[in-house]
């Protein structure tokens, strides 16, 4: 059949018949929402880079997490801002760490939240790379330990999940085991699987305080161009056990979460990432573009790629319009 019997329009003629017919609807428990804390008192400091986004103190975090619960919003995942940094990042794995003082003040405060965290070591490192320099690169089998001390030590401050987001090969397998043995058996890994060495992360290295000191992350970090390489990594990932697996960033990559979703039976992550994020803000205040609009239609787009999960600065923008509606 084809024109005029057959009429595409028809279903598009009022809200009605569109709300009826959307494939692809967002929902507050897509989101999980990063958080940024800092070590000191009484801190509450907006990122330049990222319109709307703070860096808080522990002390001054019950306000956004009683905002988050207000919200709906179920998850959150914590990025720390150490006071020291040295060559092995060690405050990572401190039980007395940013991060893991920062899970007990939250689930303190509430058992509302599901709390992830981020497991690297580039916030922590004085290098700023991602893990044990070793003859000018990164060393993959001696950042393995550390990684598996510190997801420990987030998990035993009452974190629900951890995110390994270094890229090192093994990671997931040496995290899982050692967690299975630390009695941690039903915590998940949501591994950052296909992690591209992207230019879209330089507002978060604001925020996060961790671009690295000499060189790139090139050496562990996907080479954009890839995309039959991010399968790879995401097939890797799974046969070492992860629960979810990432595509990060999401925008430029929905190709990846598309290919990941029809290849996968784990839920499938999008890292809406921070320079994702600032574009939207900038060129919203520029009045260039409908901020709300732009939002909704690009983590719609996310979704519909294929993403379950949606990490996202725009969670609390877009759970506030959601609950408008
Ligand atoms: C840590 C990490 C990064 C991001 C999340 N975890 C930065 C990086 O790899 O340099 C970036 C997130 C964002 O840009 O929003 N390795």
């Amino acid at each position: 059949m084809k024109f005029p019997e057959l009429r595409a329009r028809r279903l598009r003629k009022n809200s009605l018949i569109r709300d009826m017919v959307r494939e692809t609807k967002l929902s507050v428990d897509d989101f999980i929402y990063p958080i940024f804390v800092i070590e000191g008192e009484n801190i509450k400091n907006m990122v330049p880079s990222m319109d709307g986004v703070y860096q808080y103190s522990i002390d001054r975090l019950e306000e956004e997490i009683n905002e988050i619960v207000e919200l709906g919003i179920k998850s959150v995942i914590l990025f720390g801002i150490p006071e020291h940094k040295d060559e092995y990042g060690s405050e990572a794995y401190s039980d007395e760490g940013i991060i893991q003082r920062a899970i007990r003040k939250i689930k303190e405060l509430t058992d509302k939240v599901y709390v992830i965290t981020d497991v690297c070591m580039c916030e922590y490192t004085s290098h700023g790379h991602c893990g044990v320099i070793e003859n000018n690169d990164v060393d993959n089998d001696k950042t393995l330990d550390l990684l598996a001390r510190e997801a420990i030590s987030h998990v035993k401050a009452g974190a629900d999940m951890v995110a390994p987001s270094d890229m090192m090969d093994g990671r997931v397998m040496r995290i899982r085991k050692a967690l299975d043995e630390k009695g941690f058996s039903h915590i998940p890994i949501m591994a950052y699987s296909a992690k591209f060495a992207s230019a879209f992360y330089g507002p978060f290295r604001d925020a996060a305080e961790s671009a690295p000191q000499f060189g790139d992350r090139k050496s562990y970090q996907m080479d954009p161009a890839n995309r039959r390489e991010a399968l790879k990594e995401v097939m890797l990932d799974i046969e070492e056990n992860a629960d979810i697996v990432m595509v990060k960033p999401a925008l430029a990559y929905l190709d990846i979460i598309s290919d990941v979703k029809q290849n996968v039976l784990v839920p499938v992550c999008a890292y809406n990432v921070s320079g994702e994020y600032s574009m939207v803000k900038a060129a919203a205040k520029m009045g260039w573009i409908d901020h709300d609009k732009v939002m909704m239609e690009m983590l719609t787009s996310i979704k519909r790629a294929g993403a379950d999960l949606i990490i996202t600065y725009f969670a609390k923008d877009a759970a506030k319009l959601l609950k408008e509606d």
